[in-house]
């Protein structure tokens, strides 16, 4: 459990840590405090899955994932998820202008741009179709491997092949970017 809470930590940090030292909008550290409370829930809820056993942790993912991310957009009012380039779930599919953003992320990445450091926000359209759009990096750290590694834990290669058949996020290693949180306010009432 020890070594597990390190690594909650780490996760942690990408989604608390300002990218700006300037004050930021309502909407964003709305967005940030979204993002941080669906990656504590669910990187909770996953620990406690993995000490019965990873098949039943990628049931917790499968079935509360969604449940989770759906809950927190309800209480903030705002569209809440975790989206990939490389997706597990065809439900994460990233759209146009999150794919855009992913790769800029990536390419940052690999410029040596500390993940910490980087936070995308971007109001798009105005009046009532305006959308206010934030979107923050997830990095892998050691306890995703078992199921985004090279090598996955025993038995889960197996129920992501029946359960994930498009599968694509498989082959990762710690510290890259495995995806993007990403949160989406209507209406540039939104301050
Ligand atoms: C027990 C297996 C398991 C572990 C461990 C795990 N994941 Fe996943 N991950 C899944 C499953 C299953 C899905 C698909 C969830 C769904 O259907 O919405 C998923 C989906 C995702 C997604 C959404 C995009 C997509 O590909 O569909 C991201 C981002 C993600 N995982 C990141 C991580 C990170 C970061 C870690 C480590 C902190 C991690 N995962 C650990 C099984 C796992």
């Amino acid at each position: 459990m020890r070594a597990f809470s390190c690594w909650i930590a780490a996760a942690l940090m990408l989604v608390t840590t300002g990218a700006g030292a300037a004050e930021p909008a309502g909407w964003v550290s709305d967005s940030r405090e979204a993002a941080g409370r669906l990656g504590n829930q669910l990187i909770g809820e996953l620990t406690r899955a993995l000490e019965t056993s990873p098949v039943e942790a990628i049931r917790v993912c499968r079935e509360r994932a969604p449940v989770i991310a759906a809950e927190q957009g309800e209480r903030a009012g705002a569209r809440v998820g975790r989206t990939a380039l490389r997706t597990r779930s065809s439900a994460n599919q990233p759209l146009d202008w999150q794919r855009r953003v992913l790769e800029s992320f990536a390419s940052r990445l690999e410029a040596g741009a500390s993940p910490a450091s980087l936070e995308y926000t971007e109001t798009a359209g105005s009046g009532e179709a305006a959308e206010r759009r934030w979107m923050k990096p997830i990095m892998t750290v050691p306890l995703c491997l078992q199921c985004h590694g090279h090598e996955l834990a025993p038995g889960v290669a197996e129920v992501l092949a029946a359960e994930y058949p498009k599968d694509r996020a498989t082959g990762f290693r710690v510290g890259e970017l495995r995806g993007a949180f990403y949160v989406v306010w209507r209406g540039s009432a939104r301050q």
